[in-house]
């Protein structure tokens, strides 16, 4: 049995560029604090993409390694998962066989169904919480995210209001559930669909207080009627260009516009006009920063305190669709079924988070 990995060589369109291999079967046992990893799933997200397009600020490092007797350069994306630890070598002090750990080490290449990793590239979570292997897999991008966005730049309180857009986003879905657990309200933007009424149902079901379109965006007297007369002190934008120009439109006085992403692809807007008389302050946000700039054990008690609220305040998995990549797939019909899966993110997959089940190459 030999671990598989999707890769790529040269930076490109995921659906182009990713191919799956049989990794060589490791030869000397774990060492030091080396530790077997088996990833049981791992979600592909929006910043994946970019980084196998190469349009994002960081990238996995080279690995060489030897395929079929042919020595290759190889990137093996994938930053986010759970994974079980199924060895350990003689000086790891904290892990043992079976514990499940998420990956603390950015571009661990976690789309893969195994990595030999050292003892620091992760952190355990704690499986007796209860909490889901989905919601563990999906656990430090935007769960993580929602909560820093929600407790870095404006100190709210139980009765505040905030705006996002791409409500319905595994992120957007994060930040409903985060912001009700905390008893603030929340205005959610989406884009106009056939599904409007489902999708609005199922986000106040998640504990949204306003679904509206972006084509719906009321004036400010009805604004203010909506939020019962309170402010909107936090803006949550993941999509930029137009969208930013209408999330804006919620915003009270000296708001704090937090743009953390771009789906869109556009640059953001926002009308000189609200600007000034709004006195918005733009910030951004990026988890990989905050990531970096904190020392293991905060991240480790961080995502301790997270876990147990999700589990307390009964944190629903986001939406998602698991995709296995079948350890009887030879790596052609593996390399398949990843591009067609890609070909699929391309296209948009309305909110539902697609995670990655590689399975161990069967024995040929
Ligand atoms: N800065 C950070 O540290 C950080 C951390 C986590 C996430 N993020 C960002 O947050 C965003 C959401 O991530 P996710 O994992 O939650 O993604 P996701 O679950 O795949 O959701 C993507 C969302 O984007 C919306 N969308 C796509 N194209 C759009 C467009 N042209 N105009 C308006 N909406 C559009 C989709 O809406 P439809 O359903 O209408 O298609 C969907 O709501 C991404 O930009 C990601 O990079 C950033």
């Amino acid at each position: 049995m030999a671990a598989r990995a999707i890769v790529y060589e040269n930076n490109g369109d995921p659906a182009s560029v990713l191919y799956a291999v049989t990794l060589p079967a490791r030869a000397e046992p774990l060492s030091g604090r080396s530790i077997n990893v088996k990833v049981l799933l791992s979600p592909i997200n929006p910043s994946d993409v970019h980084v196998v397009h190469g349009s994002y600020a960081v990238q996995p490092n080279p690995q060489k390694l030897n395929i079929n007797g042919e020595e290759k350069t190889l990137y093996l994306p994938g930053n986010e998962g759970l994974g079980e630890i199924t060895e350990v070598g003689p000086d790891v002090k904290n892990l043992k066989k079976g514990d499940w750990v998420v990956f603390s080490k950015g571009q661990s290449g976690t789309w893969s169904s195994a990595q030999v990793l050292e003892e620091e590239d992760v952190i355990k979570v704690d499986q007796g919480s209860g909490i889901s292997a989905v919601n563990a897999s999906t656990l430090t991008v935007n769960p993580v995210t929602a909560y820093k966005m929600l407790s870095t730049f404006v100190d709210l309180k139980p009765g505040d209001w905030i705006a996002q857009n791409a409500a319905n986003s595994a992120a957007g879905q994060a930040v409903i559930q985060l912001a009700r657990g905390r008893g603030i309200h929340t205005i959610n933007l989406i884009r106009r669909k056939d599904d409007f009424a489902e999708t609005e149902r199922f986000l106040k079901g998640l504990g949204a207080d306003v679904v509206l379109t972006y084509d719906d965006i009321p004036d400010e007297e009805r604004v203010r009627e909506l939020v019962g007369g309170k402010e909107v002190r936090l803006l949550l934008d993941c999509v930029g260009g137009q969208a930013t120009k209408d999330t804006v439109r919620l915003a009270s006085k000296g708001a704090h516009l937090v743009v953390y992403g771009a789906m869109a692809q556009e640059d953001i807007q926002i009308p000189p006009f609200l600007l000034v008389f709004k006195d918005i302050r733009v910030r951004g946000f990026w988890r990989t920063g905050w990531f970096n700039s904190s020392t293991l054990e905060e991240r480790s008690q961080f995502l301790d305190e997270l876990v147990q609220l999700m589990v307390s305040s009964k944190f629903k998995e986001s939406v998602h669709e698991i995709v296995k990549i079948e350890g009887t797939l030879s790596d052609e019909e593996a390399t398949l079924k990843v591009r067609e899966i890609f070909g699929r993110v391309n296209k948009g997959t309305g909110g539902t988070k697609i995670i990655l089940e590689v399975e161990t190459r069967q024995s040929l």
